[in-house]
């Protein structure tokens, strides 16, 4: 049974990962900040048979992320899934509508990327070795095409912008240094989705979003590593 460890698995495109995972058959971790409060994974739980247990996690807490992985040693992870992410205060109303030019505050810029790249960061490097001594050995961060500087038409959008532009900047490193050892790592964008970030005018719904992400998921090679790629299969420029 392949397994996976999913973070913000509680909302959003976490929990529609995870309960595709978990339909499929899946070793399924599913981590996130309350799990005694996390309704909906305590519903899915029920009749898994133990193949979907609950982890608390805050990954802007390294001291959280360390005892995740203390817990989890030894364990294969063939997956490893950075989902956790944050936008900012106010929930998306139109493409580029927020966090304009002149209006930075810097507690959200050092929040957005304490969760968005310190958080995938300290991950990869908390359970690496879990990820090696997988099978599959795949580590998937998700980022967003507001990352892509070569895509960049929009401007604005400067603390989530800088974020996802620094994430794929360290998961194309780590595609470099863990291509010989066998390790698969991209970035990918789940498209405009609407969730709680999303918000009600996005593109696409989530289980659009979480389908297409776990069809190119389970399709990665080793060839693959170091694309930056979309839900549906295609692929963004940096
Ligand atoms: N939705 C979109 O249109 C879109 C587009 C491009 C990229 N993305 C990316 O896709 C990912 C998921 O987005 P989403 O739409 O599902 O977002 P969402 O609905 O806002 O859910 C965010 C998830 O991240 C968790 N999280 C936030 N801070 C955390 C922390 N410090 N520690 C642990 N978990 C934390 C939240 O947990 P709590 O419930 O505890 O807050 C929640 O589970 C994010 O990385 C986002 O940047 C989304």
């Amino acid at each position: 049974m392949p397994s996976i460890l999913i973070t913000g698995a509680n909302r959003g495109l976490g929990f529609g990962l995870t309960k595709l995972y978990v339909a499929d058959g899946w070793r399924v971790f599913a981590c996130c900040r309350d799990p005694d409060n996390a309704a909906e994974l305590s519903a899915l739980s029920e009749g898994c048979d133990g193949s979907l247990t609950f982890h608390r996690l805050d990954v802007e807490d390294h001291t959280s992320i360390d005892a995740l992985a203390a817990s989890l040693k030894g364990e294969p992870i063939d997956v490893l899934l950075n989902v956790a992410g944050y936008y900012g205060k106010i929930i998306v109303t139109e493409p580029g509508g927020f966090q304009k030019f002149g209006t930075s505050d810097y507690s959200e810029w050092d929040k957005t990327m304490r969760v968005n790249v310190y958080g995938p960061m300290k991950m990869a490097e908390a359970l690496i070795e879990n990820v090696l001594a997988s099978d599959q050995k795949k580590l998937v961060t998700l980022s967003s095409i507001i990352g892509s500087i070569g895509g960049n038409n929009l401007g604005g959008i400067y603390p989530y912008r800088a974020s996802k532009a620094a994430v794929n900047a360290i998961i194309k490193s780590m595609a470099v240094d863990f291509k010989e050892k066998g390790v698969t790592v991209i970035p990918m964008h789940p498209g405009w989705v609407r969730t709680d970030m999303g918000g009600p005018a996005a593109d696409i719904d989530a289980d659009t979003s979480t389908a297409g992400m776990k069809k190119v998921i389970d399709g990665l090679t080793l060839a693959d590593t170091g694309k930056y790629m979309v839900y549906d299969g295609s692929e963004l420029p940096w």
